[in-house]
């Protein structure tokens, strides 16, 4: 196929172009696209991409399992007022209601960095988030690479951190990103916590990342709070200098993948309520990490 692969950033992220689905989707279609995500570290755009829901189902199953899929572990409960009515694979992002006052989706779903579901044993993998209806302007979406953030530390600090667990607690978004009548209590009862490697490394690339994040990290196992501060603060500090990041300015019919084991995002709600943005993302359950 005559598909265009550009590069989105120096470090990573590439974008394609003429990549068609109208025959469906064959196997090596879908290595080739897991393969350039690998090379471009984890972020490539597909523009302009029709894709009904079932069919970003059918893709999203080729990177692993879902969340949702009837037969693996849904997201949180605090979310499943966001799920598609049709497929519960589907996470629904959207500042619209409809008529009877039901969320179309989460409103400033993300708009913190973090990597989706870290709060789990198993993690998300990738995420893949397909533009259906989007502002005129605004509503970017910004990745942070942190295995080029790894990369950049001193090996004094590599030493300090390899050895380290933080705690990853759905509790720590639910109380300042959700109101309180949205948040399940029973959500918080354990079975969104998890303990995972301060470093990671990808398995199908040996490539080591930092694996904490703002928007879900409580502390650093067997440290002081003020010490687990410390750290966390200069990691966030380090992990979201502009040379890490890429800005993506939203097309419809784009397909974001992204890969939360090496990416954090942060979703930019700065657009008005009465324009319109809908989105829709299957999220890939991954290992545990090491
Ligand atoms: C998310 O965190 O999955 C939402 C990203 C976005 O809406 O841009």
């Amino acid at each position: 196929m005559n598909y265009l692969i550009k590069p989105l950033t120096q470090g990573f992220g590439a974008e394609i172009f003429n990549f068609e689905m109208a025959e469906g989707l064959n196997e090596n279609l879908t290595q080739e696209l897991i393969e350039t995500w690998n090379k471009a570290g984890g972020l490539i755009v597909v523009h302009n991409l029709n894709l009904s829901s079932k069919q970003h189902i059918s893709l999203s199953k080729h990177f692993g399992p879902l969340f949702g899929d009837p037969k693996e572990d849904p997201l949180q409960d605090t979310v499943s007022r966001y799920i598609h009515p049709d497929h519960p694979e589907i996470y629904r992002v959207s500042n619209q209601v409809s008529k009877d006052g039901i969320p179309r989706g989460r409103k400033g779903a993300g708009t913190y960095w973090h990597s989706d579901v870290s709060f789990r044993e198993r993690p998300a993998q990738a995420s893949l988030l397909h533009a259906k209806t989007i502002p005129p302007v605004g509503g970017d979406t910004i990745f942070a690479d942190q295995a080029a953030a790894y990369d950049a530390l001193s090996d004094g600090m590599k030493d300090l951190l390899a050895p380290l667990f933080a705690w990853h607690d759905f509790e720590v978004a639910a109380r300042t990103q959700y109101s309180k009548p949205v948040v399940v209590e029973n959500d918080m009862n354990g079975a969104n916590c998890a303990r995972h490697p301060l470093i990671r490394t990808k398995p199908e690339t040996g490539r080591k990342s930092l694996f904490v994040n703002p928007g879900f990290t409580s502390h650093i196992d067997g440290l002081d709070a003020n010490e687990s501060k410390a750290i966390l603060d200069f990691l966030y500090q380090h992990s979201t200098q502009p040379q890490f990041l890429y800005r993506h300015r939203w097309a419809e019919k784009d397909l974001l993948i992204w890969d939360n084991r090496s990416l954090m995002h942060f979703a930019v709600m700065d657009y008005p309520d009465n324009e319109p943005r809908y989105m829709e993302r299957c999220t890939v359950i991954g290992e545990r990490p090491v």
